[in-house]
């Protein structure tokens, strides 16, 4: 399996601050947005990442994560030249993904929570042995915001809507999904919707039609933040600052990933801390390298 990580879009939503900055290069507490979608696909231990970014943000990504080779990956960018859709990420990553399957990330999702790693696995693992496509639900008051998912008496899915004005119920498709090769044949042949975009509600649409789309529910033990409004970017740095001060350890440190991945080295990780050690990050990785 391949990850396509989206670090796109126009992020208006977050209108001042992102008109020369794009959101997912902006803190969320002590680290850019961006590390935590990466570190998800890196506690599923995939290597290969490409990130679908603007064209006049390509530079800052690249100085930023390089060719990830630091962190024991191998990462590459593909330039969106305009916010045509989550749907065109698949097309955009075709040479990328060759025939291989897909986790598919938006950069500004946030998650947390126990064996939250352990549900992706199994997610990973049906898709690479049964294919279709495999996505997560998760309750929220505002579901009107989000492609939302509805279901029968049992459990079974029976309609995905994007941004209904009158939702058929609570549960909100979070931004990790799972695909066969199959995404990007489907993403090829969607419409775009009335605003203009290709939608990823389409592509799960049409697994739903072929009855190949699995929805797992996160229950309320998860946390999950899209961190694209003023309000929810100032919740997810809140909510890393409580759990990492309460702690001690750290969320989304891709360094400290990868070391325990076994990607890096001691000696490799050390070099990458050394530089920053009159910061509490940098302090934290030489504690963990000393401390192993
Ligand atoms: P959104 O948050 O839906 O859109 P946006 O980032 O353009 O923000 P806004 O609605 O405030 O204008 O996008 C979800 C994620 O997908 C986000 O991380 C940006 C990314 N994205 C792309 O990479 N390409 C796109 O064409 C779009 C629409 C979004």
């Amino acid at each position: 399996m391949k990850a396509v990580i989206l670090a796109g879009g126009s992020g208006t939503r977050l209108y001042p601050v992102t008109t020369i900055i794009n959101k997912h290069l902006l803190p969320i507490y002590n680290k850019p947005m961006i590390y935590y979608p990466l570190s998800l696909v890196m506690l599923l231990r995939i290597k290969d990442v490409l990130f679908i970014v603007n064209p006049h943000d390509l530079e800052n990504f690249q100085n930023l994560l390089k060719d990830g080779s630091h962190i024991g990956m191998n990462i590459k960018y593909k330039v969106q030249e305009k916010p045509n859709g989550l749907a065109e990420g698949l097309i955009l990553a075709e040479d990328f993904i060759k025939n291989d399957s897909i986790c598919y990330v938006l950069g500004d999702n946030i998650f947390f929570g126990h064996h939250l790693p352990k549900l992706m696995k199994e997610a990973l693992k049906e898709i690479e042995h049964k294919g279709g496509a495999y996505i997560f639900g998760y309750y929220v008051k505002d579901p009107e915001r989000f492609g939302v998912v509805e279901f029968d008496e049992y459990r079974n899915v029976i309609s995905i809507e994007e941004k209904p004005k009158k939702p058929k119920s609570h549960y909100a498709v979070v931004g990790m999904y799972f695909y066969d090769n199959k995404a990007i044949e489907i993403a090829k042949n969607i419409k775009p919707s009335e605003r203009g975009e290709l939608e990823i509600t389409s592509v799960n649409e049409e697994y739903l039609k072929r009855g190949k789309l699995r929805v797992k529910l996160l229950g309320r033990g998860f946390a999950w933040f899209d961190a694209g409004t003023h309000d929810s970017f100032l919740e997810a740095g809140e909510f890393v600052a409580t759990i990492e001060n309460k702690t001690g350890l750290m969320i989304g440190c891709i360094e400290e990933i990868a070391y325990k991945n076994g990607w890096i080295t001691k000696e490799q990780l050390l070099k990458l801390a050394n530089p920053l050690k009159k910061t509490e990050y940098g302090r934290y990785l030489i504690e963990l390298a000393e401390n192993s």
